[in-house]
């Protein structure tokens, strides 16, 4: 949840960090900091609060040198504060540490370093590991081993970068479990480290991502991967197509309204490459799936976390009816718990924008560990759900910064449709014009996007005559109602307004009795097979006094009789039609948290990341 990057090489490192620190600050920002290393002493600065006020004490004490690391927190242990902020020194001042994780074990090791004599200067698990690579290091004289013991002290999942004063011309590098990425920026005479991807993609997009287990030597013009067992590793060097300025916020107010915009282009994206447009076919080669295997599927396991798994639920409606393969969805972080029952035949397909979710990670290993074939559906390139699955598809949509997903819900959105249309027809399931017909309605989507995006003037208004409101029940049917789901956590997440998402069915079940003037009932009553049922709960709505926004389609002339309030969508062929509905609810959140004056990028409480379980 917390990002680093660090750096070493000829340059100044104090701003290439802290550059790189904004550009991940959506993944936590309670509290940042610094160490630079510099005439064989080490200078932190670090504060709570964001990387703003980072950068004001480094105005006011600047540190500089060519090695350095830095972080951005997402609390776990302690308050941010300044003494619970990152880089955190060892007792002697000469190790310095940043790290992503929970050290499970630091209650332990605490009360083991304190009895040695140890004075504890925060309340953060962190600091156990600049005390213990200290003490190692005592014995060892070389930072590579004593970070190596270090790590076999530690419970949990972690990742870490170390900077000690006695041998200024290396980085350590290291990941243990599913704590977050940790990437090597490989430059010329520079070499770059970042949770994240986005953090230093403007310097190199030649990359290595070290697996879990690894650690690295990383110096200016070289570095050298290990295992925990000291045997040397020959790692992939991966080429990042990424632009860099699409992460930046160009014209837009927030990276969130940046996003919602970029969404045609993504989608366009997520297309290359998959459709066959002379023949109206899907591939997907990331899949690695054999006729074979792909004839054997008996029943698909999607698991994500939020948002992704709200993706998830539509494509059980696409998998299910386009490719007639039984599919269950699984929350991530219920997945363990469950013990479903899955089988050799059986897919575990994972949905991930960072790829990088504890919750989702500890799923798949789980399938693994069942003997199902695993399959991947992810945006960060290089990510550890990318590389554990068997198959991936990547989803093109570009970095998302901005902490509440929008590229990366329609972007999968498309990619579960490709999977459900090719698996249909790999199965034999399609005649040729059902097939066409398939494909053509999926060509059209990025241009009907457009079309949403193009009615943000009339959403913001009725953002604006909802802003006070004290929360908001949201109702979908059918394929619609995750989009109930995902517009109720965009309002929620962004805008603090509690909003609940509900099949629009079970509203006369409970819901109903919390309708009247003041609550606000979101519907999506876009013509489909559901319509008319869903025009009947406006009715019961309106019946008790309740204000109606309806999300609806262009043309539709019974609808403004009884909707207080429409967002305009245009018609969309159903089985797509999530993509395009949502688009309208994404806005109308984002705007309501504008009038509100809120950090809609970073919302409180919240990381984009989340890699503790
Ligand atoms: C909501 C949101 C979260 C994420 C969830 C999974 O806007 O962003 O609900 O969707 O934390 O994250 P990923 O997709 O990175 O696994």
């Amino acid at each position: 949840m917390c990002g680093i990057v660090a750096y070493i090489g000829e340059r100044d490192a104090t701003p290439i960090i802290i550059e790189g620190l904004k550009k991940l600050e959506y993944r936590g920002y309670d509290s940042a900091g610094i160490a630079v290393l510099s005439d064989g002493l080490i200078g932190v600065r670090r504060d709570a609060g964001k990387i703003r006020r980072l950068e004001a004490l480094v105005a006011e004490q600047p540190i500089s040198g060519n090695i350095g690391i830095g972080h951005t927190r997402w609390a776990t242990h302690g308050a941010p504060s300044q003494q619970n902020a990152h880089p955190h020194l060892s007792a002697n001042g000469r190790v310095v540490v940043v790290h992503n994780g929970i050290v499970e074990n630091y209650l332990t090791l605490r009360e083991e370093l304190s009895a040695e004599g140890v004075e504890f200067r925060s309340e953060t698990d962190t600091e156990t590991i600049a005390h213990l690579i200290e003490k190692f290091y005592a014995v060892e004289k070389d930072l590579f081993r004593a970070v190596q013991k270090t790590l076999q002290r530690l419970k949990g999942a972690h990742g870490l970068v170390v900077m000690s004063a006695d041998e200024p011309d290396r980085l350590i590098a290291a990941r243990l479990g599913n704590a977050g990425g940790v990437a090597i920026g490989v430059g010329e005479g520079e070499m770059f480290i970042a949770s994240d991807v986005p953090a230093i993609v403007e310097h190199t997009r030649n990359m290595v991502f070290l697996e879990s287990g690894q650690i690295a030597i990383i110096r200016k013009d070289h570095f050298q991967v290990e295992n925990l067992a000291g045997k040397a590793v020959t790692p992939k060097l991966q080429t990042i197509p990424w632009d860099p300025v699409s992460a930046e916020k160009g014209n837009y107010r927030h990276f969130m309204q940046k996003e919602i915009h970029e969404q045609v282009r993504a989608l366009s994206d997520t297309l290359i490459g998959r459709v066959d447009f002379d023949n109206y076919r899907i591939k997907l080669d990331g899949l690695n799936l054999d006729e074979q295997t792909a004839m054997s599927i008996q029943k698909i396991f999607i698991t994500a976390c939020g948002t992704a798994a709200h993706a998830g639920m539509v494509g059980k409606i696409l998998l299910e009816r386009i490719a007639r393969i039984p599919v269950e969805v699984l929350v991530a972080s219920e997945f363990r718990y469950a013990d479903p029952i899955v089988g050799e035949n059986d897919v575990v397909l994972a949905i991930s924008q960072s790829g990088e979710t504890a919750d989702t990670l500890a799923a798949m290993e789980e399938g693994r560990k069942k003997g199902a074939l695993l399959w991947s559906i992810v945006n960060a390139i290089g990510s550890q759900a990318m590389r554990q699955a068997d198959g991936c598809i990547s989803m093109q949509a570009g970095p998302e910064i901005g902490v509440a997903s929008t590229k990366a819900f329609t972007a999968p959105l498309m990619d579960l449709y490709m999977l459900a249309v090719y698996l249909a027809d790999v199965r034999g399931l399609l005649s040729r014009s059902r097939r066409i017909e398939l494909v053509k309605d999926l060509l059209k989507i990025p241009s009907l996007v457009e079309k949403a995006l193009e009615r943000e003037p009339e959403v913001a208004l009725i953002a604006e005559k909802f802003k006070d409101v004290k929360g908001a029940l949201y109702l979908g049917r059918g394929i619609n109602m995750p989009i109930a789901y995902e517009g109720a956590l965009k309002l929620k997440e962004i805008s603090y307004i509690h909003a609940e998402g509900y099949p629009a069915g079970e509203m006369k079940h409970g819901p109903i009795a919390l309708v009247d003037k003041e609550l606000p009932v979101v519907v999506i009553a876009t013509k489909d097979d559901w319509y008319d049922k869903m025009i009947s709960q406006v009715e019961q709505a309106k019946a008790r006094g309740g204000k109606v926004i309806a999300v609806a389609t262009e043309g539709d002339e019974l609808i403004p009789t009884l909707a207080d309030e429409i967002m305009w969508v245009p018609k969309t062929p159903w089985l797509l039609s999530p993509v395009v509905d949502v688009i309208p609810l994404q806005i109308f959140a984002y705007h309501i948290a504008t009038a509100l004056g809120l950090d809609v990028d970073q919302p409180r409480n919240l990381a984009k990341s989340v890699t503790v379980e």
